[in-house]
């Protein structure tokens, strides 16, 4: 669903939480985060017909990924942040109607219990590994969420290296939480390297 840009331009101007991801809200009014997240879908290789698919966001901030998901024809799309849904604006943004998703409050290691054990066809799971104390406790949780596709992003060096095989990006930005090398990879669930 998409917003008036005057609606748009007055939710923007009177919000007081944090913007972290830079999307259109309305066409031509970018909301005013510094992570630019649809080049971040573009750069990821997110299809761009998820017809049918179900989505999960883990990390999801303002729900920038979400939204361009269920636009791309996602059937369900589910977010969750350990933040709560305020602390980003989330729920401000779903009493705009823009953002409908259902939202989860919780930690990745917790959500496949939250969840029910329900599986998803797409597992975004971007700028969020890095944060994790316990990294690969953290990658057995996302292994029991996902039933095909999971997509990382991630930072891997303070420093900028060039680009590898075409798969590292580099944040030019001058945000010291994206400064260095940053990258994205996707893997199938039934790939034989995920995880054993
Ligand atoms: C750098 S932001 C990335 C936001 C978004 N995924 C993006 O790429 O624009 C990191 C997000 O991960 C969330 N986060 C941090 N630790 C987490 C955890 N243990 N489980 C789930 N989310 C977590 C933060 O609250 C925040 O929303």
């Amino acid at each position: 669903m998409s917003l008036d840009a005057d609606v748009a331009v007055r939710f923007i101007a009177k919000a007081s939480f944090l913007w972290h991801q830079r999307f259109a809200l309305a066409p031509g009014v970018m909301k005013p985060g510094a992570n630019d997240i649809e080049w971040l879908v573009d750069r990821s290789g997110l299809p761009q017909d998820l017809t049918g698919k179900s989505v999960l966001d883990v990390g999801t901030t303002n729900g920038g990924a979400a939204f361009i998901c269920e636009a791309r024809g996602a059937s369900r799309v589910v977010v969750s942040d350990i933040a709560s849904p305020e602390r980003f604006g989330f729920a401000a943004l779903s009493d705009t109607g823009r953002l409908q998703r259902e939202f989860v409050h919780g930690s990745i290691y917790e959500l496949p219990e939250l969840l029910g054990g329900e599986t998803f066809d797409i597992v975004l799971f971007w700028g969020v590994l890095y944060h994790l104390r316990h990294p690969l406790l953290g990658l057995d949780s996302l292994r029991r969420l996902a039933r095909d596709l999971v997509y990382v992003e991630t930072a891997v060096s303070d420093a900028t290296l060039p680009e590898l095989d075409g798969v590292a990006v580099v944040r030019c930005t001058s945000t010291p939480w994206a400064a260095g090398t940053r990258r994205t990879f996707s893997c199938r669930t039934a790939e034989p390297s995920w995880l054993g």
